[in-house]
C-alpha cells in the first residue's frame, strides 16, 4: 500500500527500500549537511520563527486558545527554509492544503489507530480494492492528488531560476544532481529523478512537520498541567538566558532541567509509538530464538521501551527529574539503526529553542473554564493530543 502513493514504486525516504532508498537517504543527508543542518544556519532559521510565533501569540494573551496545531507552521517554516529557500505565511492557502491533506495521510493507515477501518486495512489490504470508497482508500489517494501539485509548484519555480553553479537549497541541490545523472538505473535519472524529489519533499513535510509540532503541543500541555515543572524551567531560563536575548543552542549544556523536561515529554508521549513499519528483505534465522521469514513486517515498539517499569520504575509519572538523577537515561523516540530518524538534530534544536523562546515570554496556564487536558494520546501513526485550550500570560 505504501507504493500506491508513488506510482506503484516504493520511492522516497520513509517507504523507500533497497538501493534506491539508501541512494536517496545518503544524498538527502549530505545535502542537508552542506546546507547547514545542525549548525548556526539552522539555529537562525528556528529563531526567526520563534520571533514570528511570539508576535502571533502576543495577540492571544489572556484568552483561552487551542494549542493543537498552533506550532505547525513555525516548525514547517524552519524546515522549508532549508528545503525550498522560503517560508510560508501563516494564512497561506497552499500551506493549509498541505497540512490538511498530509494529516489525512498520517491518520489513514496505522495499526495503532483508534478507528476501526485503518486497523482492519492493515491486515486485509485487499479491502481497498473491494470497497475503495467505504474503506477510505479513494480519499487517501485523493489526498495525494491535492498534495502533489502544490509541491510540484516549488520544483517548477526552482527550475525557472536554477543556477547549477550556485544551489540555494535542497531542491536546487537535487536539480543539480538530476542534471548531472546519466546512469539510467539511478533513482536521480531524468523524469524518475524528479518524481523521487517530489516524494522526498512529501516525506520531509510529513515527517518533519507533524512530529516536532505535535511534540511542542504536548510539551506545553504538560507544562500547564505541571506548573511546578514550568516554574523550574522559567527559573533556569531566566538565570541562563535572561530577558535581553533569545536562547541559543550553546545554552543547552547549561540548562539541564529544561533538557530533562524535553526528554520527559518525548518519553511520555513517544510520538511515533510503533516507529515506521518495515519488512525483512531476507529470511533471518535465530533472531532472539525466532525465525523471521522474508517479507515479514517488523517495527520497533518504541512505546514499550519508554514505558517499561523495569527500566523506568514509575513510567506513568511525569517526572523530568528522572533524567537528572540518572544522566545515562536516554530516549529512543527517533528510533535506532539504519532507518534512524535523519531529522533528530534539527528536531532537538527546534524543541529546545521553541520551548525556551516561548517560556521566556509566556506562562502557560490551564483554562479554568475548560476540562483539564487529557494527557492520553489519540492513536494514529503520529500520536496527537486531544484538542485542549490553554491561557497564555505575558511574563514581562
Ligand atoms: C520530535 C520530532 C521527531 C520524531 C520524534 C521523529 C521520529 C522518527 C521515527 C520514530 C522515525 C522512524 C525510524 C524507523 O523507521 O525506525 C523517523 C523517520 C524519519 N524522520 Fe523523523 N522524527 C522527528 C522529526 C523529524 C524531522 C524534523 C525530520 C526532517 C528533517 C524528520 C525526517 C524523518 C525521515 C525522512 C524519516 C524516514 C527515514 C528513513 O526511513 O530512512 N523527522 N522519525
Amino acid at each position: 500500500m505504501s507504493a500506491e502513493r508513488s506510482w506503484g514504486h516504493r520511492k522516497g525516504l520513509i517507504f523507500g527500500s533497497g538501493t534506491e532508498w539508501s541512494e536517496q537517504r545518503k544524498f538527502a543527508i549530505s545535502a542537508f549537511k552542506s546546507l547547514g543542518f545542525g549548525t548556526s544556519r539552522a539555529e537562525k532559521e528556528v529563531l526567526d520563527e520563534v520571533i514570528q510565533l511570539n508576535k502571533l501569540l502576543e495577540k492571544d494573551v489572556g484568552v483561552p486558545i487551542s494549542v493543537n496545531q498552533k506550532f505547525h507552521v513555525a516548525v514547517i517554516n524552519t524546515l522549508w527554509h532549508i528545503v525550498a529557500g522560503s517560508r510560508f505565511e501563516y494564512d497561506d492557502p497552499d500551506l493549509h492544503t498541505l497540512i490538511r491533506m498530509t494529516g489525512h495521510v498520517v491518520r489513514f493507515r496505522s495499526l495503532d489507530s483508534d478507528s476501526f477501518m485503518p486497523n482492519i486495512l492493515f491486515f486485509m489490504p485487499w479491502l481497498t480494492r473491494l470497497a475503495p470508497k467505504l474503506s477510505g482508500w479513494d480519499n487517501f489517494l485523493a489526498s495525494f492528488v491535492a498534495i502533489f501539485p502544490v509541491l510540484q509548484r516549488f520544483i517548477d519555480e526552482h527550475k525557472k531560476s536554477f543556477d547549477p553553479n550556485s544551489p540555494r537549497d535542497l531542491i536546487d541541490i537535487y536539480l543539480q544532481k538530476i542534471a548531472n545523472t546519466d546512469d539510467k538505473d539511478s533513482s536521480f535519472f531524468g523524469e524518475l529523478g524528479e518524481k523521487s524529489l517530489l516524494i522526498v519533499l512529501l516525506d520531509l513535510f510529513v515527517a518533519g512537520g507533524e512530529t516536532a509540532s505535535s511534540n511542542l503541543t504536548w510539551g506545553f500541555l504538560f507544562l500547564a498541567s505541571y506548573p511546578e515543572a514550568q516554574a523550574k524551567a522559567h527559573e533556569e531560563i531566566d538565570r541562563v538566558v535572561g530577558k535581553s536575548r533569545l536562547p541559543s543552542v550553546a545554552d543547552r549544556p547549561k540548562m539541564r532541567y529544561t533538557e530533562a523536561l524535553i526528554n520527559e515529554v518525548l518519553r511520555m508521549v513517544t510520538i511515533g509509538a510503533m516507529s515506521i513499519f518495515h519488512s525483512t528483505t531476507e529470511k533471518i534465522s535465530n533472531f532472539h530464538g525466532y525465525t523471521l521469514p522474508k517479507n515479514c513486517i517488523v517495527f520497533g515498539n518504541l512505546w514499550e521501551v519508554h514505558h517499561d517499569p523495569g527500566l523506568w520504575g514509575d513510567p506513568e509519572n511525569f517526572r523530568p527529574e528522572r533524567f537528572l538523577e540518572n544522566p545515562d537515561a536516554s530516549v529512543y523516540v527517533f528510533s535506532t539503526g539504519k532507518r534512524v530518524c535523519p531529522g533528530e538534530s534539527l528536531a532537538r534544536d527546534e524543541l529546545f529553542l521553541f520551548t525556551c523562546g516561548l517560556l521566556q515570554r509566556f506562562k502557560f496556564e490551564l483554562d479554568p473554564a475548560s476540562r483539564a487536558p487529557c494527557l492520553d494520546p489519540m492513536r494514529a501513526a503520529v500520536l496527537r493530543s486531544h484538542d485542549a485550550k490553554l491561557i497564555l500570560r505575558p511574563r514581562y
